[in-house]
Formats: C-alpha cells, structure tokens, sequence
C-alpha cells in the first residue's frame, strides 16, 4: 500500500467537522506556521518540497510562490482553483466534500507565507453541495479561532470567503477566473503579465490548484525534506487520479509517484483491470486535454521501459510517444470504444466552451467538431482526415489561453495513433455507422 498523506483520515467518520478534524491532528501546519515560522521559511519549505502544481500544468508551486510580486500598498491575494472542469477529473471534488478543513487549513498556512489578508476559494459553480459544506467548515474556522482577527493570538489575520462560478468550463484558466471572481465575463487574459504580477483587482495573485494547496498542512508539517523522499526523480509526493472509464474500479486514489501505469491499472489496489475481461485499446492519462495514448504506448515509454505514473515518464519521448500527467484524469477505453466518436465528442464539448476571443480557436474547433461529425455519421472524404491535422495545427500554439491546445492535442494524437480507424469509418459508412459498431484492426 502507498502512503496517503492527504487521505490518510478521510475515512474517519464525522472528519468533515472542525473538532473530528482536529482531533486528528488537524490544522497542525498552521499552528507551527504562525507560531515558529517567517512566511519566508514557509515559501522555501514549499519551495523545498518540489511540489508541483497540482491542477494540470505542473509548475513548481514554491517557485510560483517566489515569483508573487511585493509592491508597496496593494494587497496580495491567494485564489484556489476548485472549477474542476476537465473532463474525467474528479478529485479535488472529492477532497473538498470530504476533508473541507484540509483546504481550509491550506488556505491560512498559504495565505500566510504570502502575505495575504483575503483569500478566494473560486469553486465550479455545478458543485453548490460542495460549496456549502466548504461554507460549514469555514464558519467553523472562524468560530475556532483559525480564521478572522489575530489568529492563535500571532497578530496575524485572514478572511477566506468561497464563490461560485457560472458554470463555464473556461473560468478554471486561472485569468479567466480572476475576471469571473472581479464579477466580468470569464474571458482569459495575455499572459504576461501572470497574475504574480498582475491578478486580481490588478494586484499580486497566486492561483492554486485545491490538491496542491492541500498539500501545503503536510510539507509544512513534516517537513520538506521527508515530502521529497516521496516519488520518483522530480515528481515528488503524492498524486490524487481520478480513475475512470472501462476499469473495474473507477474511483479517486491517491498514489506515490512512480507507480508503474500497468500496477495503477491491473491491481486490485487501483483500477483493478479493465471491466468485463475485455482488452485495453487506449487511455487518456491527464484529463481529456492530454494525448490520448494507445495500450502499448501507455504501458512502456519509447525506450522500452515501463512507464511510470509521474510527470517525466508519462511525457517521456514528447506527443509522438508520450503524453501528461495533466490534472489526473485518468480515463481508460476498452477495445469496444470508438476513437472516432470519442474525438467527435471531445471537440463538441470544446467547441461549445471556447469563449471567442481568438479567431484559430474559435472557429478551429468549429470546424473540428463539424468535420469529425461527419466522419462518424458516414459522410466523411478522405482528405478529411488531413484536414483535421491541418486545422489543429493551426489552433496549437496561436491562442490566448490552452483551451485551443487542448482542443487541437486530443484531435491529433487520436488520428496520428488511430489512423485506421479514422479511415475505416470513410471507407466503410455503412459498417461504421451500424448501431455499437467498432473497428476492429483484427
Ligand atoms: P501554464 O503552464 O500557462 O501556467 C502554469 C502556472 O504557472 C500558472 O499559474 C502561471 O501563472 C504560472 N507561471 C508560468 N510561468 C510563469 C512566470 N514566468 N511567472 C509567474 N508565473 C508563471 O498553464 P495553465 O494555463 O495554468 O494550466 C494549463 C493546464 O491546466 C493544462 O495542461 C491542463 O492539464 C490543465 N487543466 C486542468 C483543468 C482542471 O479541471 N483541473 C481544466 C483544464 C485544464
Ligand atoms: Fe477563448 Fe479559445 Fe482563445 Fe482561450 S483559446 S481565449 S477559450 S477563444
């Protein structure tokens, strides 16, 4: 069994209460903060740590720390990401509804080493449920004495209020939330300036992911150096997967990076095998923004070795062969999934939640949706394929914000490994378009 830091006690019942919570050592980390540490020893703790944004992109979260901006006069914020968006992730839902106070208690040790007064928690606007028990606990917090005025008597003090999205997908790209959270319509912003510099209300923001500011009560806790003895190479810690699709055990499990991907997918102590006894056909690894990666690429990297679940191993030889640890959605299709209509279907969902602003984007994805709908209903042409690369090729790289990569990366990794499949549905519409058909390379 791998070691659980953020789950070690989710479990125990009645730990979504303040007093459960602490009984089990809860808010620890911000009793040694505010008590024995500077914020700066806390930044370098994080910073120690070699934690890693934990939402998808994977930069380093003490280095975004270090990069917060210290003017004279503005405030500093700390926003925490929680508009889990991305298709097939479901974990920082799961911790939020299950351990509130672990964020909670995140949010003042994190507020505290960056100076913040007021902090956010931005959380997707589906998840109301949520949003209350978050609301619960913080009332919680503040009656403890762990929140509010001069907290623990250190003359140190925080506000944490929680607010809703609108359900766009596109307000979990962190400027696009800032401009949702200052009450305009959620459309991203140029990077740079990054929101260290320039965040919300035009002041110095760090934007976190919920695990990675989960994170922070243990690191704090125990120490950076015993958080990097966890993991492999430069993926320290833990990770939280969000397991779905055609496995027998879909479900949220925290793991030690470095579990090889074909243990995480086949034991019993994860996924525990594909459903049904059924063969593996492909995985999408990090949300359905990452390359999609057919069995034998998912299993072992390009030098034959076994791919592990970290951020090297599973981006090891770039998107011909790799793909990302992205968000943690790790969704598995057994060998009766059809790649077409799963692309089909990708790109619907991306077109309908890109915001317009760009033009590759915007009508990108368009074209992608219309061009891939027509293939699957048996009406595709054959160069059709080609234009699909094509106009991916243009999205990538030409936007404002990832939504146009993440639109274009799923596009192309699905042709460039299922090819056939794509050009089976041209060549054969009628077999194709019969009621649960499948390709079937045999
Ligand atoms: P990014 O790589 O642009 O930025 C990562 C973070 O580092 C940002 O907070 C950015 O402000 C900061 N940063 C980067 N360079 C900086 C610098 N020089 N100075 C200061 N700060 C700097 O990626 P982004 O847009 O934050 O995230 C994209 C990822 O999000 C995708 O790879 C995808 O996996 C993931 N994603 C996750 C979703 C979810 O529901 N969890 C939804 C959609 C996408
Ligand atoms: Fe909007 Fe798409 Fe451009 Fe992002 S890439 S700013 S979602 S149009």
């Amino acid at each position: 069994m791998g070691r659980k830091l953020l789950t070690e006690h989710i479990n125990v019942e009645g730990i979504q209460t303040f007093d459960v919570y602490r009984k089990h050592g809860g808010y620890a980390s911000v009793e040694k903060a505010l008590k024995t540490m500077t914020p700066e020893e806390v930044v370098e703790e994080v910073k120690a740590s070699g934690l890693r944004g934990r939402g998808g992109a994977g930069f380093p979260t003490g280095m975004k720390w270090s990069f917060l901006a210290k003017p004279e006069g503005k405030p500093r914020y700390l926003v925490c990401n929680a508009d889990e968006s991305e298709p097939g992730t479901f974990k920082d839902r799961y911790l939020m509804e299950h351990l509130p106070h672990l964020l909670i208690e995140g949010m003042i040790t994190s507020s505290y080493a960056l100076g913040c007064r007021t902090s956010y928690i931005y959380i997707r606007g589906e998840l109301l449920y949520v949003l209350r028990i978050l609301e619960k606990a913080i009332a919680e917090a503040y009656a403890n004495g762990f929140l509010g005025e001069n907290i623990l008597g250190s003359g140190y003090s925080l506000d944490l209020h929680v607010h809703p999205g609108g359900g766009a997908y596109i307000c979990g790209e962190e400027t696009a939330l800032l401009e949702s959270l200052e009450g305009k319509r959620g459309n991203p912003r140029n990077k740079p300036p990054f929101p260290a510099v320039w965040g919300l209300y035009g002041s110095p923001t760090v934007v976190n992911n919920v695990e990675s500011i989960a994170t922070v009560p243990w690191i704090v806790t125990n120490t950076a150096a015993e958080y990097a003895k966890i993991g492999v190479g430069r993926s320290t810690g833990t990770k939280l997967i969000s397991a779905g699709g055609n496995i027998n055990k879909p479900g949220v499990y925290e793991i030690e990076l470095g579990v090889p991907v074909e243990e995480f997918i086949y034991s019993d102590e994860y996924c525990g095998g594909i459903w049904k006894g059924r063969d593996m056909k492909a995985v999408i690894a990090g949300g359905s923004s990452v390359p999609i990666l057919p069995k034998e690429l998912i299993l072992k990297t390009a030098a034959g070795e076994d791919r592990l679940m970290s951020y090297e191993s599973l981006s090891d030889g770039g998107f011909a062969t790799g793909t990302m640890l992205g968000s943690g959605g790790f969704f598995v299709m057994d060998d009766q999934t059809c790649i077409v209509r799963h692309t089909w279907t990708l790109a619907r969902f991306y077109h309908h939640e890109s915001c317009g602003q760009c033009s590759p984007c915007r009508e990108g994805t368009g074209w992608m949706e219309k061009v891939l709908h027509r293939i699957e209903y048996g009406h595709g042409h054959m160069h059709d394929i080609d234009l699909l690369v094509s106009v991916a090729k243009q999205i990538e790289g030409n936007t404002i914000c990832p939504l146009g990569d993440a639109a274009a990366w799923p596009v192309a990794a699905a042709i460039r490994h299922f090819r056939d499949e794509f050009e089976w549905h041209v060549k054969h519409p009628q077999a194709a378009t019969a009621p649960g058909a499948v390709f079937n390379k045999a």
